[in-house]
């Protein structure tokens, strides 16, 4: 069974959730997304399907990244481990979606602090969160340290993630909080 259709049997909701929050938050449909851990593009569809035009998307995986490839959703695409120490990334973007990539099993809470390197002041972060990963409390300790001194954050929501297998997660919108200067 591939990926896209296991995930499509099951519902996966949560692209749409991270696109429609984008969407709510960020106005001017030519900004410039990045669409982190992207895999096959279920996620930078969702983005395109609410009006944006300007998606790249990084993944880890070089396969992810052929089969995303082939389906000319993303301007750019790339090769990114999102647990790597520093994100050799030189462009900032608008907006950074997460979807069904921050967990135990995937991405580290980390990549908050270092997705900051590579977003405007005020940008965006749209992240999902799935149960299992909220009841990991030294993970999600991880998470709200980060969030606590480098975002704000703007929504917080709770929706299906796999209907399929009873699995729900949140949504999250923070934005990039400027840096004080100190005098
Ligand atoms: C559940 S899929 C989500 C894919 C896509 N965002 C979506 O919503 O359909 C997780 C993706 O994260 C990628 N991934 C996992 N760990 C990663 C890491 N450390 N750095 C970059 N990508 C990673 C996997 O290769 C996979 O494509």
């Amino acid at each position: 069974m591939s990926y896209d259709y296991e995930l499509k049997l099951n519902n996966y909701s949560t692209p749409q959730r991270c696109a429609k929050a984008l969407r709510k938050y960020l106005k001017n449909t030519n900004s410039y997304i990045l669409d982190i851990g992207c895999g096959t593009g279920l996620s930078g569809q969702e983005i395109l399907n609410v009006g944006f035009n300007n998606v790249d998307g990084s993944d880890f995986s070089e396969n992810m990244l052929h089969e995303a490839k082939k389906k000319n959703i993303y301007k750019k695409l790339f090769n990114l481990d999102l647990n790597r120490k520093y994100y050799r990334v030189n462009f900032r973007y608008e907006a950074i979606v997460a979807a069904g990539i921050i967990s135990p099993h995937h991405a580290n809470p980390s990549c908050l602090e270092k997705c900051l390197n590579i977003l405007l002041d005020s940008g965006l972060l749209i992240f999902s969160l799935n149960d299992h990963a909220v009841e990991d409390k030294s993970f999600m300790d991880e998470i709200f340290r980060i969030i606590d001194t480098n975002y704000e954050i703007l929504e917080k929501n709770y929706g299906e993630h796999l209907p399929g297998i009873q699995l729900k997660s949140y949504i999250y919108v923070i934005k990039k909080l400027k840096k004080k200067i100190k005098c």
